[in-house]
């Protein structure tokens, strides 16, 4: 798969095996930069092949998504040949694509960037579209850039190893673009769902392949995230505010999940969505959405500054993408505050 992008189009493999990784290998002037957990799981069969002086461990942290560890990458770079034609080769989830997409960008005004990415969320959704994001303070993704790599390598074989939890929160995203795709891609998700639950290779890899073509249409068109691409935030205004009500202990894609059923039950209540398709929704929802309900403030002031601080609000108003009539997609800006109450507590009893 290609992607069109205005710095440059890029390329998506997908690949059965490790054999890939002799190709990046030998890049030349390459460092590679490697989430610590990741290195541990393939050292043997692997990264014990990269010599020392060219890799870089990080970490997979939230704390850790900073300009220093950014920084920290370019000042290493700088003890590799090539300058301008140096070469970084990361290997991780979207904590190791953000941080080194934000290096690959500023260093010497943008290098060469390789991506493999290793958890499910990453790989069917982040790794394309090009955006990268560093936290600041206790300001989440304030930082940010658009620089796509060159070129990525999705082998699904990663997944075996993700933890029930963050292979449950790519599922989040995965769930998401099929609903988004409407009647079509419900069906299809519902008659497939026990197969991703028990990791089914060639269920997983015809996911990743769907969920990548969906949102390459809106990235083509709206790289820059001015217009259509709002769309692809369905379910992220309340995902981003349970996310940092819960201190990031809900997954990204599991308060994406659980964002969906609050958006569902607002068009539910708005008479723009059939019982029938909420009702549906929430039934593949609650098979991957596993959180602790109680260590969270579900106080209605609480969530509503939290949906404030997100960035797609603009003004008082606030600002959401519903599904409606015919499971379109539409940005509405007059969300309102018992409508964020009944769905909260409708969300709630669904989950408990
Ligand atoms: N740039 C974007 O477009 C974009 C989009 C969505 C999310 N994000 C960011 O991505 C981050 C979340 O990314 P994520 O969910 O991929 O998680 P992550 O990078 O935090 O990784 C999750 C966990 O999986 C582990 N891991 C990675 N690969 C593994 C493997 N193959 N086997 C076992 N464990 C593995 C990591 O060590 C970590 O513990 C957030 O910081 C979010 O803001 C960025
Ligand atoms: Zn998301």
């Amino acid at each position: 798969m290609i992607i069109k992008s205005s710095t440059k189009d890029y390329q998506v493999h997908i690949e059965e095996d490790f054999s890939f990784f002799e190709s990046l290998l030998q890049a030349d002037n390459a460092l590679f930069v490697v989430d610590k957990k990741l290195l541990g799981l393939y050292e043997k069969e692997l990264f014990g092949r990269i010599p020392e002086d060219k890799l870089y461990v990080i970490e997979a942290l939230e704390e850790n998504k900073t300009i220093e560890t950014a920084l920290s990458v370019c000042e290493r770079m700088t003890e590799i040949p090539g300058k301008r034609n140096a070469r970084l080769v990361s290997f991780g989830g979207g904590i190791v694509q953000d941080i080194t997409g934000f290096a690959a960008n500023i260093l010497y005004r943008g290098i060469h960037w390789s991506f493999v990415p290793t958890t499910l969320l990453a790989a069917c959704d982040s790794c394309i579209g090009g955006k990268t994001s560093l936290n600041y303070k206790s300001f989440k993704n304030l930082l940010g850039t658009f620089y796509p790599p060159e070129e990525i390598y999705i082998c699904p074989r990663f997944f075996f190893t993700l933890s029930q939890r963050d292979f449950e929160s790519g599922l989040g995203e995965v769930v998401k673009f099929n609903i988004m795709s409407g009647e079509t891609g419900l069906e299809r998700i519902e008659t497939q769902m026990e197969g991703l639950l028990a990791r089914k290779p060639e269920v997983v890899e015809e996911f990743l392949r769907t969920s990548l073509a969906f949102k390459k249409d809106f990235i083509e068109e709206d790289e820059f995230d001015r217009g259509v691409r709002i769309h692809l935030n369905f379910a992220h205004t309340f995902g981003h505010a349970f996310e940092t009500m819960s201190r990031y202990e809900v997954p990204h894609g599991t308060a994406v999940a659980m964002g969906m059923i609050m958006a569902d039950r607002v068009s539910l209540h708005r008479g723009v969505m059939e019982e029938d398709i909420c009702c549906r929704a929430e039934r593949l929802l609650k098979k991957i959405i596993h959180v602790d309900l109680e260590g969270i403030d579900w106080n209605l002031d609480e969530v509503i500054k939290a949906i404030r601080k997100d960035k797609k609000q603009i003004d008082d108003a606030l600002t959401c993408v519903l599904l409606e009539e015919g499971m379109k997609l539409k940005v509405v800006h007059d969300l309102k505050r018992e409508e964020i109450e009944t769905a909260l507590k409708e969300m709630l009893e669904v989950l408990s």
